[in-house]
């Protein structure tokens, strides 16, 4: 899709206002399209679905999801659920948390990592699992987690050179 951010939110919003509940569709669809809901272009959609700013930001912030700013290069999701939460994941949230400087829903300052929360990846038996972008690895603990960072650092690295 080609325009201002504006005009690309102007078009989602026009193509799902009809739709029963047309908050959500518009918010997913934006984000599918730009990556993120910029702040600025909340009134746009305000106005178009006929709500208030207020209605359409407590929405956005209601839903973890919705992101607000750009994510990083690499998106790294920890599995939550209750068979990798039995094998450990937790410990391996606090050190992530820990080693990375962020919580959930946070980017690294350097732009590289986010790192999300997921409920279950269907990786059950390979607990506690983690996916990194598309891949996604099994029997995860804080040094296989730290090497995963060091490789995505590595990479980071290499494309800058
Ligand atoms: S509970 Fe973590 S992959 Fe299923």
């Amino acid at each position: 899709m080609s325009g201002s951010r504006e005009e690309v939110v102007a078009a989602i919003v026009s193509k799902f206002k009809e739709t029963p509940g047309p908050l959500l569709v518009v918010l997913h669809a934006v984000q599918n399209e730009l990556g993120f809901i910029p702040p600025e272009i909340v009134p746009v959609i305000a106005a178009g679905l006929n709500l208030s700013r207020a209605e359409v930001h407590g929405v956005i912030s209601f839903y973890h999801f919705f992101r607000s700013a750009p994510a990083g290069r690499h998106t790294i999701q920890i599995c939550r659920a209750e068979s990798c939460q039995a094998m450990g994941s937790r410990e391996l949230e606090k050190h992530a948390r820990q080693s990375l400087g962020i919580e959930f829903h946070q980017t690294t300052a350097d732009g590289q990592i986010t790192l999300e929360p997921v409920y279950c990846l269907g990786n059950c038996a390979c607990s506690p699992a983690i996916r990194v972008g598309d891949a996604i690895h099994a029997h995860v603990d804080s040094d296989s987690f730290d090497s995963i960072v060091a490789d995505l650092q590595t990479e980071a690295v290499e494309v800058k050179s």
